[in-house]
């Protein structure tokens, strides 16, 4: 019986120490410990052994026992350490490696400068207002004072869609949508898309961006359009930049004027980009005419007004010295990475 002992705890012994994972170690403590197990056959044969052998032999099972436990033990923190350590060096994060590089997004060009442009209106105190594409001719015509046989409407080369209905050809009728919906003071600006049907080239696309403003309160006057127009050019532009407004003519405005900036290419000296005038026109404006200012319900003895709207796009090619339109929309990305 003894002997059976010390080898049922040398063979428990070895087996336990070659165990490599939790599982074999469970088949041993089974084997060794289990209710039907090695060792505890042996106790239930303790019945018939001579009674003065009974207290050594159960003396030495449960040595036996304890030490076969002690074993179980051992092995199982010697299996769980291995365990973390190779799990470990699974999860192992080389920090010398080189990272992924992501694309970086960007701004395209338009985007860059309708948001100088905005910021510097914002400063002001300008709201910005929106306005739809598909556009009623009311909008977009009559109420700025444009009627049905008026020879600005060829000018215009208008998409329309039904006989009412169009695609706004300038962002001019936000204004009547804002001077419907808001009281004066008014002080917006409205950005957009525009279309006319003109034929692709380096300098035309039948859709295009402009950007409108407008300005109604008492007392307000052309002084006030100058200023605001000219701190705006200052703004975009830098300090030095010269301006010039010409006559002009817009059913809606009255006076009108075009406002020129000195060539930012040559600096007024004349070259390709001004047609050697020396001068870049960026801008229409004019004091809303009493008559718009009517249609929206303003009354034109009290109040005043001005308006003008330049094309974002122009402005953005200028001063990017991009010599052809159609780079801005065919979004290329190695065109607009270099912005
Ligand atoms: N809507 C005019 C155009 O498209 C520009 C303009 C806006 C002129 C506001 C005067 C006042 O040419």
């Amino acid at each position: 019986m003894l002997e059976k002992l010390k080898d049922i705890r040398m063979r428990a012994r070895e087996e336990i120490r070659s165990c490599t994972d939790i599982e074999q170690l469970n088949d041993k403590r089974v084997k060794y410990l289990g209710k039907k197990g090695k060792l505890t056959q042996v106790l239930r044969g303790m019945g018939d052994l001579p009674a003065d052998q009974r207290p050594v032999i159960g003396r030495m099972a449960n040595e036996i026992r304890t030490a076969v436990e002690e074993e179980l033990n051992s092995a199982n923190e010697r299996i769980q350490k291995n365990m973390q350590k190779i799990r470990l060096e699974k999860e192992r994060i080389d920090v010398t490696m080189p990272g992924k590089s992501m694309p970086n997004g960007g701004l395209h060009p338009l985007s860059i400068v309708l948001e100088e442009i905005q910021n510097v209106f914002i400063g002001l105190g300008f709201k910005i207002a929106e306005g739809p594409e598909v556009e009623h001719d009311f909008y977009n015509f009559e109420a700025l004072n444009i009627p049905k046989d008026h020879p600005a409407r060829d000018t215009q080369d208008t998409f329309y869609i039904t006989d009412n209905f169009l695609l706004r050809t300038q962002t001019s009728p936000v204004q009547i949508r804002v001077m419907k919906e808001q009281k004066p003071p008014i002080k917006i600006i409205s950005p957009g898309r525009v279309y006319r049907s003109d034929s692709v080239d380096a300098t035309h696309s039948p859709m295009f961006h402009q950007i409108e403003g407008l300005v109604v309160d008492k007392g307000v006057t052309m002084g006030d359009l100058k200023g605001v127009l000219g701190l705006f050019a200052k703004e975009l532009y830098g300090s030095d930049i010269k301006m010039r407004f010409r006559p002009h003519h817009f059913p809606f405005t009255e006076p009108s004027a075009e406002m020129d900036i000195s060539c930012v290419v040559c600096k007024g000296k004349g070259c390709k980009a001004c047609g050697n005038s020396g001068w870049l026109e960026i801008l229409g404006a004019g004091m809303v005419h009493p008559r718009v200012l009517e249609i929206c319900d303003i009354n034109p003895d009290h109040y005043s007004g001005f308006a003008f709207g330049m094309g974002l796009d122009r402005i953005t090619t200028q001063k990017y010295g991009i010599d052809d339109l159609r780079l801005l929309f065919e979004n290329d990305v190695r065109f607009l990475e270099q912005f």
